[in-house]
């Protein structure tokens, strides 16, 4: 069904003729509107304009020619050549749906930001360095997940105009790529994803020749620049060692190592054997015992529930409070943590006898030497 210019589409129209520029992309053109609105401006070169409806494409081909725009029948990016554009203009359909049948023109899915969604997961692919995206959506769109949505794709945006229309709120977005996202595109990462949040941290992943990576960066309401800086120099010594992620690149507030696949030692307890608990705690230990031997400590191995990774390896992430001391803990913490589990242990097999541990564990901490680490070891059963 063809989309009549509505209030959402005026709003949207006012925007583009002000900020439209070189090669144009007009996402879901309904009567090409917004796709002749650009094309009238002196600093677009042409248009493409796209929309899944076979009806507005009839439409648009018979009564909105330009001789600057192409129109072409495609689901969101589907039928769009591979090529940047400098702008990319989309009204999308943006209510949550009603009836059982969907009506493609104005509702995007049962919650209503379901085509928005999987434009921002694509959008980028599409976008120019320097390119822009103009999106219109409304307060029954939620607006929150839209911004989630764009965060997790390392856009930056900003709302450039609202207006209330009935019983919503109309705003337009102007989206661009982030410093972070144009540096790391060229270096030639893609397929740029968010993975997961810490405190101060948002880590995400993508692909560099063929690898997956992790980028980490602050979090854009965090001043804690400082702690990306600190896992840096601290993934340069360690590396040499083989602890760590490895770091790929970095800049001075973001870091990017290769992504270590696996389990959290916390989920992966539960489910382990005697034999392959005792191999990872084994590793661990003398990963713990590297880094006091280097002065280095870690930070909180005694409760590393997400600071140890299982997979083909076991790797140690997260080293953003390591810090240089004389009196290093990581052998001392991780014998508290297996302590800890005890009871999960002795179930599995695995005798741990607390006093023993602490007087040992005491012992190795006055001398950091390799007897007193063997003897933390064998009491546990790991040598
Ligand atoms: C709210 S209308 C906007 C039409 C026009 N751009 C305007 O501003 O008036 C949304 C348009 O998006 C189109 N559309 C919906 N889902 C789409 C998809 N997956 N891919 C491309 N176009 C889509 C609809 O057919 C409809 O023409």
């Amino acid at each position: 069904m063809v989309y009549y210019p509505r209030e959402d589409s005026y709003l949207l129209e006012k925007h583009v003729k002000r900020l439209a520029f070189g090669s144009v992309l007009d996402m879901g053109t309904g009567t090409g509107i917004q796709a002749l609105a650009a094309a009238n401006s002196k600093r677009v070169k042409k248009v493409l304009a796209v929309d899944i409806d076979k009806g507005s494409i009839e439409y648009c081909k018979k009564n909105s020619r330009h001789k600057k725009v192409t129109y072409r029948l495609s689901d969101l990016f589907s039928k769009v050549p591979k090529q940047r554009f400098d702008t990319i203009i989309f009204n999308p359909p943006y209510l949550p749906q009603e009836q059982s049948r969907r009506n493609i023109s104005i509702e995007g899915g049962k919650k209503g930001y379901e085509v928005i969604q999987k434009f921002i997961d694509n959008a980028g692919a599409y976008l120019k360095e320097k390119g822009n995206v103009l999106l219109l959506f409304s307060s029954l769109t939620n607006r929150k997940m839209v911004e989630e949505f764009l965060n997790n794709k390392m856009f930056d945006f900003k709302m450039i105009d609202s207006i209330h229309y009935f019983f919503e709120e109309l705003y337009v977005y102007n989206i661009i790529k982030s410093p972070l996202l144009r540096t790391l595109e060229k270096k030639g990462v893609k397929d740029i994803d968010y993975l997961a949040k810490g405190k101060r941290g948002v880590v995400y992943t993508g692909k560099y020749k063929n690898k997956k990576i992790a980028i980490k960066t602050k979090r854009r309401e965090s001043e804690a620049v400082g702690r990306i800086k600190n896992e840096i120099k601290f993934l340069k010594i360690l590396n040499k060692h083989k602890i760590g992620p490895k770091l790929l690149m970095h800049n001075k507030n973001w870091l990017a190592y290769v992504f270590v696949p696996g389990e959290f030692i916390r989920d992966w307890i539960p489910k382990a054997k005697k034999k392959d608990l005792k191999r990872v705690f084994k590793a661990v230990f003398n990963k713990c015992f590297k880094m006091d031997q280097l002065g280095i400590n870690k930070e909180e191995m005694h409760h590393p529930v997400k600071h140890v990774i299982i997979g083909k390896s076991v790797k140690l992430i997260d080293f953003e409070r390591a810090r240089k001391t004389k009196d290093p803990k990581n052998v001392s913490q991780f014998c508290q943590f297996v302590m800890s589990l005890k009871p999960v242990l002795e179930k599995k097999g695995l005798k741990v006898n607390k006093n023993k541990l602490i007087e040992l564990s005491k012992k190795y901490k006055k001398s950091f030497s390799r007897p007193d680490f063997t003897a933390v070891l064998k009491e546990i059963g790991l040598k």
